[in-house]
């Protein structure tokens, strides 16, 4: 089968390699039809992580059941499926309390909690930007779509990973209806924070970045955008908020955090989150941050720590929460929300692709080049 392989720092390619195949009785076999570039794939494209070179890479998922293994019961050959990015096996005692990103027999490395496909640090599992994918406790894994899923297809790949991931960002932050929310970056996972905190009745939702087409798109759902490198982010959302600091905040960077000038400050967003929000508020965190970062200009996070504000922080009496999302806590409610045309996530998607053409998509979105919002690849088609 064809698939996106690293190969080193801002390197992949389309190879031929061995097929995906049913390893397990419990493991169900997909066509892949749709798969996404996603943000975390580039801490790996960009050499940020000790992703091995060779391995397929893609964790963003959808497509068409072709085989199923024998101890499968419910999921059955033609179904159309989107796959959480997290791999988990559905019996420990943390998938037994939902907490699916932290699987305790997925990931086979000792003292790690949590797998997903295609992704450094979390098991050996290949990813999916390749025509075949398994999943492993497929009757687990796999939600399995209603009949419009061929049209609606890129509405319901992000079911896989970022609208779940935006939604535990308000999820984590605690966003009521009727409250303010500000959220740090305006890439696909922030933009979907934005549109779950207004599915959920926020009254102000503002976004901080510096790309004017992803704020662009932000501003098209009603959230007010925030230039920071035009104004201080801090002092907008305290003149936003008469004074007080937004009710709720959402990061959606992660640990290459930078300024407008591209000097990357890992502490950047969270001080900002402190500042912004108001004393008693809280923050999810779902941009990426990682144990150790050797590549890092900064020298304390090259160890994985940070200069957290936390004297005012504590100060203000805040709170976080922060974390790999459990996909499957959310992805079946979003899922009836697609299906009833209540929401239509797809509206972040700027391109399609072939699979051949994923060099050039993870150039552009690594760039974040104008209008590269969000990459779908098509290994396949769904008839
Ligand atoms: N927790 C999870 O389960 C989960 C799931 C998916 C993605 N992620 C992570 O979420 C993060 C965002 O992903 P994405 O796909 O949106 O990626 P992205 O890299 O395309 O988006 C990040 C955005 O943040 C902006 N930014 C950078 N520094 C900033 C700053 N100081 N202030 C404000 N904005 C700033 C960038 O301009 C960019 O638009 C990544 O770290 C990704 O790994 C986490
Ligand atoms: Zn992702
Ligand atoms: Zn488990």
């Amino acid at each position: 089968m064809k698939a996106v392989v690293y190969e080193g720092p801002r390197q992949v390619s389309v190879e031929d390699v061995p097929d995906a195949r049913i390893e397990r009785p419990t493991d169900v076999l997909i066509r892949v039809t749709t798969t996404n570039i996603c943000g975390s794939d580039l801490h790996m494209y960009e050499g940020r992580t000790d992703f091995e070179k060779g391995r397929i890479l893609g964790h963003e998922n959808l497509g068409e059941v072709v085989e199923v293994g024998e101890a499968v019961d419910h999921v059955r050959v033609g179904d159309i499926v989107v796959v959480p990015f997290n791999i988990s096996c559905g019996f420990c005692a943390n998938c037994e309390k939902g907490l699916t990103a932290f699987c305790l027999t997925t990931n086979p490395e000792p003292g790690m909690a949590g797998a997903a496909y295609g992704f450094a640090d979390m098991g050996p599992y290949p990813g999916g930007q390749a025509e075949f994918l398994r999943v492993p406790y497929g009757d687990f894994n796999c939600l399995v779509l209603p009949e419009d899923a061929k049209e609606k297809q890129t509405d319901y790949v992000m079911l896989a990973d970022i609208w779940p991931t935006g939604w535990h960002a308000t999820q984590l932050a605690c966003v009521q209806a009727g409250e303010s929310v500000v959220i740090y970056g305006a890439g696909p996972v922030g933009l979907m924070a934005a549109y779950s905190a207004t599915l959920k009745s926020a009254a102000k939702v503002m976004i901080v970045d510096r790309h004017p087409d992803r704020l662009a798109k932000a501003e098209e759902i009603g959230a007010i955008p925030i230039d920071d490198s035009k104004v201080s982010p801090v002092d907008q959302v305290m003149e936003l908020t008469n004074g007080l600091g937004a009710d709720r905040g959402c990061e959606c960077v992660g640990y290459q955090a930078h300024d407008p000038e591209g000097h990357e400050h890992p502490n950047m967003t969270l001080n900002n989150l402190v500042k912004s929000v108001k004393f008693t508020g809280t923050m999810g965190v779902v941009g990426v941050f990682v144990p150790s970062d050797p590549g890092s200009p900064d020298d304390l996070y090259k160890q994985g720590e940070i200069a957290f504000d936390y004297g005012m922080f504590w100060f203000k009496g805040q709170t976080i929460g922060n974390g790999q999302c459990n996909v499957k806590n959310y992805n079946r409610a979003l899922c009836s929300l697609i299906h009833e045309g209540k929401a239509k996530p797809s509206w972040v998607v700027s391109h399609e692709l072939n699979l051949d053409d994923a060099p050039t998509g993870y150039e552009h979105f690594d760039h974040r080049d104008f209008g590269w919002t969000k990459v779908v690849m098509h290994p396949g088609k769904l008839n």
